[in-house]
């Protein structure tokens, strides 16, 4: 029987990327096991306010269960990220110090829970992080065409083999378990490149589809920038490339302060950098992580802070290093500029 618990990936790296402090007020955009969750609670004591977010219900209920000691300093809540701005208008939560989003699966969804995302347990092909959703993964392929599924599992699975895989699917025809997916790929691959099993590129596919994962990681990024504070960190845990890329590019962009292309002479796009980048390079766990908890080998963490405050708002700041070394009142200026940042905070001013 595989281990039902999730260790936390890129633990201390998560801690020191979010820059947890005491008081402070963070999400949790992926609560999952709710060991990320449990860290950031116990370095933000005293005074701590944490919001847990998860799209799978069970999740939660889990994490509940093992969060309870922090109970009046969490709000634990069976939502999508995707809803992330509006989860936090109706709970009041905002500006926050951190968000954190850990992408992907926790090892108790994959340890064959009977939700089907396994592909080494066999399951009805469900795939889907909340029974609410309409569509399942068996939907996706006994109704699909073969062209229609082999782009899904060439563009969501990267994987070249993809027409072959589509082909088997339909001949084979109405499939149920993940066994019988399982078994369809691996006879259509006859042989397998590579470490990893045959039908892991086909399972990430329908899985991504079913529930939207990259539709709804765009659709969150920039929510949550908006709900950070001045100097709040944005921090991703990916686990495959299509996720990394979209992290990659928006917090790339974020950072910059035009986007026009180098041949324009002046700047017509008016896009002002939102974010400071972290993490200059990607940080992925260390080879004694990796023996240790085989799962987190395909992790990236990326970490963004929060730059800018509203027009009028941070005009004051910026010219603030402008004037002389001590006002009228004998502040030291790094003194004033530091005051007015609180007070910008205390406002909870909402940047976008
Ligand atoms: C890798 S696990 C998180 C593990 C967690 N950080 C821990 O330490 O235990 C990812 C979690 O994100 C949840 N999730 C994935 N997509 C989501 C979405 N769009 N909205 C909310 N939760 C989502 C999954 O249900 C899963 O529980």
């Amino acid at each position: 029987m595989s281990d039902p618990t999730h260790i936390p990936v890129l633990l201390n790296e998560v801690i020191e990327s979010l820059a947890v402090k005491p008081g402070g007020r963070y999400i949790d955009c992926t609560v999952g096991g709710g060991g990320h969750t449990a860290a950031i609670l116990e370095r933000s004591y005293p005074g701590g306010q944490l919001l847990g977010i998860d799209a799978d219900p069970n999740a939660i209920e889990l994490a509940r269960a093992r969060l309870e000691a922090y109970s009046e300093s969490t709000r634990l809540i069976n939502e999508n990220f995707a809803n992330l701005r509006d989860i936090c208008t109706k709970y009041g939560f905002s500006p926050v110090h951190g968000i954190l989003f850990d992408l992907g699966l926790s090892s108790i969804q994959l340890n064959g829970n009977g939700r089907g995302f396994s592909f080494q347990h066999d399951a009805p092909l469900d795939m889907r992080l909340n029974p609410s959703q309409k569509v399942t993964a068996a939907d996706i392929l006994n109704t699909y065409s073969e062209a229609k599924l082999a782009h899904l599992i060439e563009t969501y699975g990267e994987e070249r083999r993809s027409r072959q895989i589509a082909r088997s699917i339909v001949r084979e025809r109405p499939i149920k378990t993940t066994l019988d997916l399982t078994r369809i790929v691996e006879r259509a691959i006859r042989r397998p490149r590579g470490r990893i099993h045959p039908a892991t590129k086909t399972f990430q596919a329908l899985r991504i589809a079913v529930n939207h994962e990259l539709e709804n990681l765009e659709a969150t990024l920039k929510q949550a920038v908006s709900l950070l504070g001045f100097e709040g960190r944005l921090v991703v845990i990916t686990y495959h490339s299509l996720e990394d890329r979209i992290v990659k590019r928006f917090m790339r962009r974020e950072a910059k302060d035009c986007l026009c292309p180098p041949s324009t002479p002046i700047c017509v796009c008016n896009h002002t950098r939102s974010l400071k980048l972290v993490t200059k390079k990607v940080i992925t766990p260390s080879p004694e992580e990796v023996q240790l908890n085989p799962r987190s080998r395909s992790a990236k963490l990326r970490a963004a802070e929060r730059v800018i405050t509203p027009g009028e708002s941070y005009n004051i700041v910026e010219k603030l290093d402008s004037i002389p070394r001590r006002d009228t009142h004998g502040w030291r200026r790094p003194v004033l500029v530091k005051r007015l940042r609180r007070t910008f905070l205390a406002l909870q001013i909402q940047y976008f």
